[in-house]
């Protein structure tokens, strides 16, 4: 089974978020289920660099007439993944990411910048590159979803299958309708039936509407975005695939590669679930880190964008209330300066319990899930959501809303869910400071618990959310679409 994976961005080389995460482990979960897979990214610097020896397939020309190169080798950082990159040093050679420039704007040529890459993806599905062709294209999100409509309109399809991973249904990729002649595709894709939505042209259409099949990164999303309420107005699209049996929701996995506590060189000390002294030591380590006083009661953590997404403004309401109680707060991430500025007060008022790091930062992100008690996801949405799973790898017990993946990899400390060994963190329903303060009582009344507390640490550490098992259910549904 030859399977191209398209998609913007790809961990350890570039990453904004879980997309990359989840580019970076999913080639090699197929190929260990035994695919033949190799990735297509944009030539961005990053992407670029580490593409080792690096050989020309192909001279292209972009709908619109410019120039690019396409080139195929191996990514070391990657195991050695073969993969193609798209070189056109005018579109990707900047700085900024993959999205915005320096000053958080999204770049002006976004629509070019992502339709090549589709338009590339296309090129090689039809034949490209005479030494392999894939067999399945599997784009991610908007900016790889143009793909499915260059392949829905080209002259000669070819026999491939293709399916669009939706990650986050919120960022759509649209653009004015005056785009669609420079990047090549007929007029009458412009319609409701096709790449139209609300007058505008939508790359997430290209893949939601033109793919023959369409999935998301957990089971509850896939049903919650068929609703009003999370369907962004596509839930209409989305029901009617749903209905043909064409929409599957597959829940992510976690890197053991990566996120491992028992092997990772970058916390303070090593641990397992079975022996938990070593987290004791993170926990000590990221308090002096953090400039926290060695305070014995729970120490929460937060890895995240900070954007609305996120639910950031429950916990800022609720900082107070969980520094009165003996906890302590470190969170680490970047984005919306409103949010910024509100944990930086918070910071200000509690210097000895409450710490923040603007920035990106993956080693520290490392450290916190390993210090931490607790791992905060009060999401609003989350398609997938991955910090809960490393929380959960890490003993750091869980706090999210139940909604979207969080609901599908977390059980609560309720007394029957106790009773029946199944807890595995703390969850509340309503997007509502009030649901939230209660689920922060249970994660304190447990903590204060310490051997059922190290009970459910071990529970939630040994849950598997392997790769293995998304990479058998993506070959189940390549070989279902059999080309
Ligand atoms: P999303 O993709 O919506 O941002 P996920 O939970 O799927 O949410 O993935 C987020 C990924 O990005 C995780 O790997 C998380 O550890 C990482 N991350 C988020 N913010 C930061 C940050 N400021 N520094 C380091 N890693 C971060
Ligand atoms: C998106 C979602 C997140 C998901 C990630 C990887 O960024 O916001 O919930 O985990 O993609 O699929």
């Amino acid at each position: 089974m030859r399977v191209l994976q398209v998609s913007a961005e790809i961990f350890p080389l570039l990453k904004t978020g879980g997309l990359a995460d989840v580019a970076g482990a999913l080639p090699a979960a197929l190929a260990q289920a035994g695919a033949d897979v190799r990735v297509l990214l944009p030539g961005f610097p990053a992407l670029l660099e580490g593409l080792q020896e690096p050989a020309l397939v192909a001279e292209i020309h972009a709908p619109w007439g410019e120039p690019a190169r396409l080139l195929f080798g191996h990514l070391p950082a990657l195991g050695g993944l073969p993969g193609y990159v798209v070189e056109a040093p005018n579109l990707y050679g900047r700085g900024g990411n993959p999205y915005q420039d320096e000053h958080g704007q999204p770049w002006a040529d976004s629509h070019r910048r992502f339709a090549l890459l589709g338009f590339a993806a296309a090129r090689l599905a039809e034949g490209l590159d005479g030494w392999w062709a894939p067999q399945v294209v599997h784009s991610h999100d908007w900016h790889a979803a143009l793909v499915n409509a260059y392949l829905a309109f080209s002259p000669h399809r070819p026999p491939v299958a293709t399916v669009y991973t939706v990650h986050n249904l919120a960022y759509q990729g649209l653009f004015g309708p005056g785009h669609l002649a420079e990047l090549g595709l007929p007029h009458t894709a412009l319609a409701v039936e096709g790449l139209e939505f609300h007058g505008q042209l939508s790359f997430m259409k290209a893949g939601l509407f033109y793919a023959d099949h369409v999935t998301t990164v957990s089971p509850s999303y896939a049903r919650e975005i068929q609703t009003p309420e999370q369907g962004c107005g596509l839930q209409g699209l989305l029901r009617a695939r749903a209905a043909l049996g064409q929409l599957t929701g597959i829940l992510n996995g976690v890197d053991r590669r990566v996120w491992d506590p028992a092997a990772d060189a970058l916390i303070a000390r090593r641990f397992d679930k079975d022996k938990l002294a070593g987290k004791a030591h993170c926990r000590k380590a990221l308090q002096a880190e953090m400039g926290l006083e060695p305070r014995p009661g729970p120490l929460f953590g937060m890895v995240s964008r900070l954007a609305g997404q996120k639910g950031l403004p429950l916990l800022v309401e609720l900082i107070p209330e969980l520094v009165a109680r003996g906890g302590q707060l470190v969170t680490l991430g970047s984005g919306d300066a409103g949010i910024e500025a509100a944990l930086r007060e918070a910071a200000a008022a509690h210097p000895e319990a409450v710490a923040i790091r603007v920035g990106y930062d993956e080693a520290l992100a490392h450290r916190i899930f390993a210090g931490s008690d607790v791992t905060l996801v009060p999401s609003l949405y989350e398609p997938c959501g991955l910090t809960q799973m490393y929380g959960l790898r890490y003993g750091s017990l869980p706090l999210v809303r139940r909604v979207g993946g969080l609901a599908d990899t977390v059980v609560d400390c309720t007394l029957e869910d106790l009773a029946e060994r199944k807890s595995t963190g703390f969850v509340f329903d309503a997007f509502d400071a009030g649901e939230m303060r209660r689920a922060l009582r249970r994660a304190f009344a447990l903590f204060a618990r310490q051997t059922e507390w190290k009970t459910v640490q071990r529970r939630a550490m040994a849950q598997h959310f392997g790769w293995d098992d998304a990479a058998e259910q993506y070959m189940a549904l390549y070989r279902a679409l059999g080309t």
